[in-house]
């Protein structure tokens, strides 16, 4: 990786169709490169032109950059997509060498790597095809086609009906606004909770509401529940009762001896206490987090996590009572963290041994705090945060836990992935289906994202009311989701 900046002349190629994806595949290699698509070069930058040329058997490229010059040939003209791939494999075929660095997830830049092999196994059954596929067309390396089979082996283990979910069942997501505190990254629907917060008693009127609209239509259409999740924000910063009262009420509309599984993903550990946690037990909730994030207090503070390093290992032995399965989030390259923590934070995980561990890679969201006032929030660099993330992966394999969802994130320091693993027997199945798309969720509540998949395959997304006050007050969102359930449920 190299900090100059680079300035790309590009001819031969549409700019509206080949601008966003060329862009994307760059950012795999350097920061702030720019594109030029009118033979102009830029002053202070090292300029590269690439020329493309497209005939009906092959897509060539021509570089001035040490006399480059390959091309690959047209194998299918009826594939739509297969011209932006070969123009895409070309450029990352010249990138390998500029930036002498070889990407490992060539020219994929989609956010669900996993969901291409899924798509590839149904058209061919064939681990052979499918590797040889990656490698040669999409230029994935071994080690990321390795990972790919693992995880897409594991879940379809894990779930073996994975492909037919969708045909009788939904899935169900639950979206709880509220938080003790937000913390810097963060961009989610968190709204830091007050004292009896005037903003909560409307927010639960209104998601019990949307349960009764919602599961009208659910059981109308003869349709039972595969998993509940319910995410935030922090679920657990509703009180017992009110939790137990959310629960119950869905319990009463769906048939219990259908559903595999319920999470709540907790995750603060400064929400949790016995009262809840003996709630969850009692409605056979299956997975809670306890995330530390890091063992670090100095990095807590700094985050504007209020709970403490201590609380985190008292809540997730005080979890361990009453909650089979659980998950630890971690996040690599948080600001003011080298290695160091890192080790320090897999030697906690050694000690406490959760069933679950995620393993995020820091991502700066345009609107969060610490986007906002980056000088504020040093992080380690590009090189320093990939060693960090092998680290993790080297002792997730030492200690026996698989990958079984992975997703990569936009805005993140190099290019890194944000790994689900597990210990054999607690892989949690509503991570499998949202991240592999292949059965209805449908959310309800705060921020909750809704997609259903017809039954042609094509998702219809929708998404709820980020804030407690619009949600509260209805809004043609939630209307719009009852119309699409009603048309393709
Ligand atoms: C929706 S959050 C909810 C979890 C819970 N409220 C908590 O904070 O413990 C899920 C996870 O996403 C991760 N996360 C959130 N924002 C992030 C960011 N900007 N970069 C990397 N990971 C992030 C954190 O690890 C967090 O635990
Ligand atoms: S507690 Fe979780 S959801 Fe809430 S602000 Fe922090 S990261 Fe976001």
């Amino acid at each position: 990786m190299k900090n100059n900046n680079y300035n790309f002349i590009v001819s031969g190629i549409s700019e509206e169709v080949y601008n966003l994806t060329i862009q994307h595949l760059v950012q795999q290699y350097v920061q702030g490169a720019t594109f030029c698509y009118d033979n102009s070069e830029k002053e202070d930058a090292i300029n590269i032109r690439l020329q493309f040329f497209i005939s009906d058997e092959k897509v060539s490229l021509n570089s001035d950059y040490e006399n480059y010059s390959s091309y690959s040939f047209i194998k299918n003209k009826n594939d739509g997509k297969e011209l932006k791939r070969l123009v895409s494999k070309e450029v990352v075929k010249l990138f390998n060498k500029i930036f002498n660095y070889i990407s490992p997830w060539g020219i994929l830049t989609g956010i669900r790597p996993t969901k291409l092999f899924h798509i590839l196994y149904g058209e061919y059954k064939d681990f052979k095809k499918i590797r040889q596929i990656l490698k040669e067309d999409y230029l994935l390396v071994d080690d990321s086609i390795n990972t790919l089979e693992n995880i897409f082996k594991i879940q379809l283990d894990t779930i073996p009906d994975l492909y037919t979910l969708n045909d009788t069942e939904v899935s169900i997501y639950i979206g709880i606004p509220f938080c003790p505190t937000k913390c810097a990254y963060c961009t989610f629907p968190a709204y830091q909770i007050r004292k009896n917060d005037e903003r909560m008693k409307p927010f639960l009127d209104m998601l019990f509401e949307e349960i009764d609209l919602v599961f009208d239509i659910i059981n109308e259409k003869g349709k039972d529940v595969t998993t509940i999740y319910f995410g935030g924000g922090t679920p657990t910063s509703l009180t017992a009762e009110d939790l137990e009262k959310v629960i119950v009420k869905i319990y009463s509309k769906i048939n219990i001896a259908k559903l595999r599984e319920i999470t709540v993903e907790a995750g603060r550990p400064d929400t949790i206490d016995t009262e809840k946690l003996e709630v969850l037990k009692k409605y056979n909730v299956g997975r809670i987090s306890v995330n530390p994030q890091s063992f670090n207090n100095v990095t807590l503070k700094a985050i504007g996590r209020i709970h403490s390093v201590e609380e985190t290992i008292e809540k997730y032995y005080l979890s361990r009572d009453y909650i089979e399965t659980i998950n630890m989030d971690m996040i690599v390259g948080l600001p003011g963290e080298d290695s160091s923590d890192i080790k320090d934070t897999l030697e906690n995980f050694a000690k406490l041994n959760p069933e679950n561990i995620t393993v995020h890679a820091l991502s700066f969201k345009r609107a969060s705090k610490m986007t906002k006032n980056k000088s504020r929030y040093p992080v380690a660099s590009g090189k320093e945060a990939e060693k960090m993330l092998e680290m993790t992966k080297e002792w997730m394999k030492k200690y026996n836990y698989v990958p079984y969802y992975l997703y990569r994130q936009k805005n993140i320091l190099v290019n890194m992935e944000n790994i689900g693993y597990s210990k054999l027997g607690h892989i949690n199945l509503y991570n499998i289906i949202i991240m592999e798309e292949v059965q209805t969720i449908v959310g309800i509540g705060c921020g909750a994202s809704s997609k259903i998949i017809d039954k042609t395959g094509k998702i219809h997304g929708i998404l709820n009311p980020k804030d407690p006050v619009s949600y509260s007050n209805y809004s043609t969102q939630i209307n719009k989701k009852l119309e699409l359930m009603k048309q393709y449920l």
